[in-house]
């Protein structure tokens, strides 16, 4: 099938097989009243219709009005905590009223809360938790996501909730990349010392293994932080995951600085996430590094906190910035990629350009897609949406309201005048 995508008002995408450095995240190739041809699942052709090969032009075989829509490429989420059971609603209506994420959960709440919920919950009530939820991803533009584990803490349910990940992706229109994060907390029957350690130990020579060997994540994760995983501990976390194939990612210096950034980089991260206490040294390391300083300002806004990731800093010294949604029922409960660009650019500082680059393409090279996705150009995946706006500065602009109408996940159209196709709704 060749579909040519005709009546387009603009396409603003940036360009390349790897994470854009620094302020370089600025340039964006904007094109006004291009075409774009999607053949076999990939893009064909992105530039002015006059310029586009004969004998492409002779093989097009469906044609779709874009209605003056802008495309953009989809977004690519890599942060989110998707196979979760319960909601957290009560909770955040209590932090309304001015108690701290830290005070409800040293009463039980926070992530013991959503464990209890979870590891009540079936493979099959998670799967269909993770379709649904993927399904709103895609509604808003997101056609990758990495989802984490974490909500489990034994061995049976962390693989039961990414087993569910793995079922939900044959049926999802998003590309799910999955992230084993067994040390998200201390399972909440461990409390002393001693309890602690063993599971450690469990994680590092049980749980990793075996979710290496089912080949169920490509990824490992740590929440290093006060009162959680020490520095030390993540670190032999994270190595032990490395040793089974299982690359790092880590929570990092989220509610105060533990060295997180910088253990991120000595371990080889895919990303350092949160970010909100790092320290001078650790975004200099960062930005030095090609670990990816993934920013969740979703999460600052939700915990009513006006500390945001320093992305400034990170981009002037040419760190490579992501943003993505931290979906989850505590800190950040949204699946709107287009909410975190909003918060990036007007809490964060980011031009809409950085934005855009930092919420595809950056966040595609965080998850090893750059060479497939993250762009709208000849050769990669037609990863694509159509934004009902004459211009992309409208992502922005335009707040507060699902600016997505159509989007195309390799290059099938899983999201068609802004409902999803009728086999992929839950
Ligand atoms: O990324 N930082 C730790 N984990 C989550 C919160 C999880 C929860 O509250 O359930 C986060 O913000
Ligand atoms: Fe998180």
């Amino acid at each position: 099938m060749t579909l040519l995508i005709r009546n387009l008002s603009q396409v603003a995408t940036p360009l390349g097989t790897t994470g854009v450095r620094g302020v370089s995240a600025a340039t964006l190739f904007i094109l006004d009243n291009p075409v774009i041809v999607i053949e076999n699942g990939m893009f064909a052709f992105v530039g002015s219709e006059n310029q586009m090969p004969p004998d492409l032009r002779s093989r097009i075989s469906e044609d779709f009005d874009a209605r003056r829509a802008t495309a953009l490429p989809g977004f690519v989420d890599t942060h989110t905590h998707l196979p979760f059971a319960g909601y957290r609603e009560s909770e955040f209506n209590r932090r309304l009223q001015g108690e701290t994420y830290q005070q409800i959960a040293a009463l039980g709440g926070g992530i013991a809360s959503t464990v209890r919920a979870t590891r009540a919950a079936s493979h099959d009530e998670l799967s269909q938790l993770v379709t649904l939820r993927t399904g709103t991803m895609a509604l808003h533009g997101t056609t990758s996501a990495e989802a984490k584990s974490g909500y489990g803490l034994s061995l049976r349910d962390e693989l039961k909730q990414l087993t569910a990940i793995r079922s939900a992706a044959a049926s999802t229109p998003v590309r799910l990349v999955a992230t084993c994060l067994a040390a998200h907390d201390f399972p909440p029957e461990c409390s002393s010392g001693a309890e602690r350690a063993e599971y450690v130990r469990l994680v590092c020579e049980e749980i990793l293994p075996e979710v290496a060997r089912a080949g169920l994540a490509r990824y490992n994760d740590v929440f290093v932080e006060e009162g959680v995983f020490t520095r030390e501990q993540g670190e032999q976390i994270l190595r032990a995951g490395a040793a089974v194939g299982l690359r790092p990612r880590v929570h990092a210096d989220e509610f105060s600085d533990q060295g997180g950034a910088a253990l991120a980089v000595e371990v080889g991260a895919a990303s350092a996430d949160h970010l909100m206490h790092v320290s001078e040294e650790g975004i200099a390391r960062l930005a030095a590094s090609d670990t990816v300083a993934n920013l969740l300002p979703c999460t600052s806004f939700f915990l009513m906190t006006d500390r945001y990731a320093p992305a400034r800093a990170f981009l002037e010294r040419g760190g490579i910035i992501s943003l993505s949604t931290d979906c989850n029922p505590g800190s950040s409960m949204t699946e709107s990629m287009q909410a975190a660009i909003l918060l990036g650019v007007i809490q964060m500082k980011l031009t809409v350009e950085e934005a855009i680059t930092a919420a595809t393409i950056n966040g595609a090279f965080s998850l090893g897609l750059a060479g497939e996705t993250g762009s709208v150009e000849t050769g990669k995946s037609a990863d694509l949406m159509l934004l009902d706006a004459p211009s992309y500065l409208h992502l922005v602009y335009h707040f507060g309201v699902n600016l997505v109408r159509d989007v195309f996940r390799d290059g099938a159209h899983v999201v068609k005048g802004g409902t999803l196709m009728p086999d992929l709704r839950p």
